[in-house]
């Protein structure tokens, strides 16, 4: 197989397993309500924590943290630099828009650190601590990731990843995007904190 036509399936390997939406399956697996018709409606580990059910949070954050990994992991493998950032890129896709969901799938917070961790390991330790920080600090979520996407670009070029950095803009700039409902409510102060329902 050519290199070109590899970069198209790291593309195609990254959406479909970016589209696993593991937070749906696992709750349906444990019986709970369906994810988008409580909380949020969204299908990430942040709603799943608003079942009650935090080892199924837990579970949910780590599976759709290392469907990311796995893309970038084996692209890599097979095809280099450029068939993991494409691969990067179709995890990221395909959990945000799922086909198997009509295309509404999740807000990609815990795919965009499955793919740093795959990427480059420091930028997700840095990713990890500004969300811990900003988390325990004001206990919103969604600042979080916002605050940790926002620093993760300018800490990839800062250190030397140019090509890494441009990535994560787009990442980024697509989470920022799936947080709109986010941003407005906590410019309305009625964005709910971690553990409340
Ligand atoms: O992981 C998504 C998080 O940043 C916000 O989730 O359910 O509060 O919209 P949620």
């Amino acid at each position: 197989m050519s290199s070109d036509a590899f970069l198209v399936v790291a593309f195609g390997l990254g959406y479909l397993l970016g589209s696993i939406p593991f937070g749906l399956i696992l709750t349906k697996l444990a019986g709970t309500q369906d994810l988008r018709s409580i909380g949020s409606g969204n299908i990430g580990a942040t709603n799943v924590l608003r079942t009650g059910r935090k080892g199924l949070a837990a579970a949910t954050l780590i599976c759709d943290m290392l469907k990311g990994t796995a893309a970038v992991l084996i692209a890599n493998y097979f095809g280099g630099f450029n068939a993991a950032m494409l691969a990067a890129l179709g995890a990221f896709l395909g959990h945000l828009f799922p086909v198997w969901l009509n295309f509404r799938g999740g807000k990609g917070v815990a795919v965009y650190i499955g793919v740093l961790i795959g990427m480059f390991p420091p930028a997700a330790l840095v990713f990890c601590v500004l969300w811990l920080a900003t988390a325990v600090t004001t206990r919103y979520s969604s600042l979080s990731a916002l605050v940790a996407s926002f620093i993760t670009p300018i800490f990839l070029w800062w250190f030397g990843h140019p090509e890494l950095a441009s990535l994560f803009v787009v990442l980024t700039l697509l989470l920022f995007y799936m947080h709109r409902e986010n941003i407005k409510r906590l410019q309305a102060g009625t964005e709910g904190r971690i553990g409340e329902k």
